[in-house]
């Protein structure tokens, strides 16, 4: 049996496999890191931080609606079979924060947390923010540590063009790999900017950090749910996927540096995803807030599974894979086609009936005991809704 090898090559540097967790809650410090370690992540990324602690509001996180799954397992312990309640949070809706940066002074994470995580034994990304002249102060200090092996500095409270600069002074003090985590902007914004990183010198490209400022509060009390001044928050999670996917496509496409895909990571398909449109290796945020470091092994388990399933031995064969097919852009058609259903895989679930808007799906029988999906030709206007939503992939488009 071929081994699966989730090795990767990020600019030179040789990681076990994509994953590390993204700067925020889940990489605030030392010890927490090496959580994230123990559960397989194949490198270490630590939160960000500044010239000064951050101002952090209380309260700072929240997910937006949340869902309590329940799950149910059996375990056998001396022949007598004992059912397990697990029950997880879980949020489709993603999470708002205003946590900015480290609360702790750089001196801390220099003297105490940086020492800690190394103790992981994995290569180690600091992060930093977020102004050149912050940058003259923070850079040499790190660099004297001797042991961080890449810099990723956060564009999120900068103004537009800094990059450059921010990118010069930081390889005037340190040798090692620098990184550029954009924040998701237009997409003419953001080639721009992934182009400045590059000419300036920059090792790779992170995308994306949270999205906003948005707003979302209590309607029963009519006031903030998060402390800052207006209750505004940046959302992560689930929603920004296509965001994220997005702007990593836009980014490996434009520029030859590797890109490192954050945002909305929640399973192994998406970390494919994520390297299908262009990513090198990946960041978990909001998964590994929500469901604790054990997040990084279900995920590195649900890759291997994945890639099993699908006779994929090496990520290098998914790499960029959605840039080589549709890199330079489909057919655009905007007239013709029709859903047609595969009979046999589908179950008659009902699931595409009520949202098909133009009327043109019915059910009809199949046998004694089940249905079928049928699709009417003639009002169907190809608009591909029952396509994503049927659970079995029994409808596809003709054209
Ligand atoms: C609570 C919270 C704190 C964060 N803090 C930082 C930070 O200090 N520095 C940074 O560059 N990004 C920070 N981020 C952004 C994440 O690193 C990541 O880019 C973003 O959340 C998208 O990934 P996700 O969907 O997996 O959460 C933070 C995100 C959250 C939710």
């Amino acid at each position: 049996m071929k081994q699966i090898d989730l090795s990767v090559n990020l600019a030179g540097l040789k990681l076990k496999n994509p994953l590390m967790p993204a700067a925020g809650p889940s990489s605030r410090d030392g010890e927490t890191l090496l959580k994230a370690a123990d559960a397989g992540v194949g490198c270490i990324v630590c939160k960000t931080v500044s010239v000064k602690p951050a101002p952090v509001p209380r309260p700072n996180m929240m997910v937006v609606d949340r869902a309590m799954l329940t799950t149910y397992q059996y375990i056998s312990i001396n022949g007598n079979t004992y059912k397990i309640t697990k029950s997880e949070l879980q949020t489709k809706s993603g999470m708002l924060n205003t946590e900015l940066w480290t609360e702790k002074t750089l001196e801390e994470w220099l003297e105490k947390e940086y020492h800690i995580a190394r103790k992981a034994s994995l290569p180690i990304i600091a992060s930093v923010g977020y102004t050149p002249q912050d940058m003259k102060i923070i850079i040499p200090k790190i660099a004297a540590l001797g042991f961080i092996d890449g810099i990723e500095f956060s564009t999120h409270y900068i103004q537009p063009g800094l990059i450059r600069d921010i990118t010069k002074t930081i390889k005037k003090f340190f040798k090692g790999l620098v990184f550029a985590k954009l924040s998701p902007h237009n997409p003419e914004t953001l080639i721009q900017q992934a182009k400045e990183a590059e000419s300036a010198g920059c090792d790779g490209i992170v995308a994306i950090n949270s999205f906003g400022p948005t707003l979302h509060f209590d309607i029963e009390t009519c006031k903030p749910l998060l402390g800052s001044k207006f209750g505004y928050g940046w959302i992560s999670g689930v929603p920004i996927k296509p965001l994220a996917v997005r702007c990593v496509f836009d980014i490996a496409r434009n520029v030859k540096i590797p890109v490192i895909g954050v945002g909305g990571i929640f399973s192994g398909k998406d970390v494919i995803e994520h390297i299908m449109a262009g990513a090198t290796a990946v960041q978990i945020c909001t998964a590994a807030i929500l469901e604790g470091p054990k997040v990084y092994t279900r995920i590195l388990n649900e890759l291997v599974d994945w890639m099993k399933e699908h006779k994929i031995y090496s990520l290098k064969e998914v790499h960029r894979l959605y840039i080589k097919k549709i890199g330079k852009g489909q057919k655009v058609r905007t007239k013709g086609g029709y859903s047609k259903v595969d009979e046999k895989l589908c179950k008659g679930c009902h699931s595409c009936e009520p949202s098909c808007v133009y009327g043109a799906i019915s059910f009809k029988k199949k046998d004694e005991f089940y249905e079928v999906c049928f699709i009417d030709k003639n009002k169907c206007q190809a608009c591909g809704l029952c396509v994503s939503i049927c659970p079995t992939r029994a409808i596809t488009i003709q054209w």
